[in-house]
């Protein structure tokens, strides 16, 4: 469905392009002065020497508009208002009405994307990075598929490396029994420095373990499978905060780094083959062009250590080439930390010269700054560790349920809980979301569990109290209207910014810039309270009546499907 904004704009740029011989952009955006406001002109005056308030009303005289709008009128030095019909508006937010998907149509030519994010690492405790990758991750995920493309996730486990050699060892010091114990319980941390803490004071330890690591790569097979227990182990940790998460990775999105093993030799020979290999300190390495150190000398990718190892980037190669070509991919994601962006930047840049990754298939960093404390430090516990993130989740649920006993001690104890589940996860994730994605956040519990302002709990409430509006009354809201009467300055506001919707999702999908959804959805659930206080929806008679619900109706829609992009769900009553 085409929106409002897009309307407008189609119709102006032809009237533009009339005035200035070629395509000119109308540039239409929200206004406080009219509906929206097209100051097209300004910037093309100077490219024609005109003033642009002759420009303006040049554009006005040639475009077709009386159809849409009510009033165009020119101001200041050449903007030009629109003032939207009722009609238009109302007859929009009809066909917006009657679809399911609120306007949004599944795209006609699909992409293949492969979405790598989350990748936690093996007897290692999930951090609160890997908290970013994995919400705006699954964001990604929510939102590409819903609107058609073929998403495949790859959650990038670290799963393979030198710390194994180590890691096997100390489990076979305690037994497989109680190391799978200790796992399972998501003790990840405590494995893992037990078994550095042996490696760095223990020599005989250390050479057992640097054996193992031989063993490991050699596909020992004994070594091999106590290797898969400690990722099996890992993994079913994993899952498990996955699912108090609400995040949709499974089981069978695992594509760890040890995934990609068999194609790491074939890669190197290829990149031999192509003359894109060069010989560094012994190591096998790839200078990709473009890429310098402060010295202004080549930096090199390390594709085989001189030990004979592959490394993180090799594997990366692999990987790329994989997703290009077994996967057919044409869109690549990467939902990982910005201070990663020159190492993947170096590996798109190889990919490139390699002929992996090709136009139109692109590569896409979906860059991410930290999580702070209060003390604007990384975000740690009190005694400096990394928190769990399960810790974080129940913390959340706990407190949303204290949060929710306040507020509606009516609530059974049943319904409490989900509602607090909900809340909970809901407000970590949409205060990582509502933020831009680049920078960093405070983690800052009373804000993002606050009722007011741009928060989870204060759209989910919005939402949940218009349904209540309609279990008040006892009505359904019509799906089928006709049209939808708009009168009322605060009713229009709510139109226009519901019909922005399909626009906002459209623009978001580009540029996984979460925030813009969220702050879209945040200016709906204003627009709303607005409206509600002006405009009285059970108390207003017939044709009125049933606008004012099915505007109330949409809103709940709209925030219900927004907020379901995020990952967040949004409880019928709280
Ligand atoms: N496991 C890595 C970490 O914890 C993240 C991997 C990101 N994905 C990738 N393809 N390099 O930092």
């Amino acid at each position: 469905m085409a929106t409002l904004e897009e309307l407008l704009r189609d119709r102006l740029a032809s009237a533009f392009e009339a005035v200035a011989g070629a395509p000119a952009d109308p540039s239409v955006r929200r206004s406080q002065h009219a509906d929206f406001q097209a100051d097209g002109a300004l910037a093309l005056a100077r490219k024609l020497g005109r003033k642009p308030r002759d420009i303006a009303v040049d554009v006005v005289a040639a475009a077709r508009l009386d159809d849409l709008c009510a009033e165009v009128t020119i101001s200041g030095p050449g903007f030009i208002n629109l003032t939207v019909a009722g009609d238009t508006i109302g007859s929009l937010l009809a066909v917006m009405n009657r679809d399911e998907r609120l306007g949004v149509a599944r795209v006609a030519a699909p992409d293949t994307v492969v979405v790598d994010y989350s990748a936690p690492n093996v007897a290692k405790e999930m951090h609160v990075g890997h908290l970013r990758s994995t919400v705006i991750g699954d964001a990604v995920v929510r939102l590409l598929e819903w609107l058609g493309h073929r998403v495949t996730k790859a959650n990038h486990l670290g799963d393979w490396g030198t710390p194994f050699g180590m890691l096997i060892e100390h489990l076979l010091d305690i037994g497989e029994t109680e190391a799978a114990h200790e796992l399972s319980l998501g003790d990840l941390n405590g494995f893992y420095r037990a078994a550095r803490a042996k490696f760095d004071a223990d020599d005989a330890f250390k050479e057992r373990a640097r054996l193992r690591v031989v063993a490991l790569q050699s596909g020992d097979e004994q070594t091999r499978r106590l290797w898969r227990l400690l990722v099996d182990e890992s993994e079913k940790y994993f899952l498990a905060v996955y699912e108090r998460l609400d995040v949709c990775l499974t089981e069978k999105d695992f594509f760890g780094e040890s995934f990609y093993n068999d194609m790491l030799t074939p890669v190197v020979e290829e990149l031999d083959r192509l003359g894109l290999l060069r010989e560094s300190d012994g190591a096998a390495v790839v200078f990709p062009d473009g890429f310098t150190n402060r010295e202004g000398d080549p930096l090199p990718i390390i594709v085989r250590k001189r030990d004979g190892g592959f490394g993180y980037g090799a594997t990366d190669l692999a990987a790329i080439r994989y997703r290009t070509q077994e996967l057919a991919a044409n869109r690549l994601l990467y939902v990982i930390g910005l201070p990663q962006r020159q190492h993947l930047e170096m590996v798109y840049e190889v990919a490139r010269e390699a002929g992996w990754l090709r136009a139109p298939a692109r590569a896409q960093h979906i860059g991410f700054g930290s999580v702070l404390g209060s003390d604007g430090k990384i975000f740690r516990s009190r005694a400096g560790d990394t928190i769990k993130l399960v810790d974080l989740v129940d913390e959340a649920v706990a407190r949303a349920a204290a949060l929710i006993e306040e507020k509606n001690p009516e609530l059974d104890e049943a319904a409490r809980a989900e509602v607090a589940r909900l809340v909970g996860v809901g407000a970590i994730k949409y205060a990582d979301l509502s933020n831009d994605r680049t920078r960093d956040y405070v983690f800052d519990w009373k804000r993002m569990l606050s009722f007011d302002g741009n928060t989870a709990p204060y759209l989910q409430y919005a939402r949940a109290r218009i349904l209540s509006i309609f279990r008040r009354g006892g009505v359904t809201p019509a799906r089928d209207l006709a049209t939808i009467t708009v009168a009322e300055p605060a009713e229009r506001t709510l139109a226009i910014e519901l019909l922005a919707f399909p626009g906002v999702v459209t623009e978001v999908a580009e540029s996984l810039d979460f925030h813009r959804l969220a702050n879209y959805l945040y200016g709906v659930a204003t627009a709303f309270t607005a409206f509600y206080e002006k405009c009285p929806v059970l108390k207003a008679a017939g044709a009125e009546r049933e606008s004012r619900l099915a505007l109330s109706d949409l809103t709940a829609r709209v925030l219900g499907t927004g907020l379901g992009l995020l990952g967040i769900g949004a409880p019928d009553r709280m």
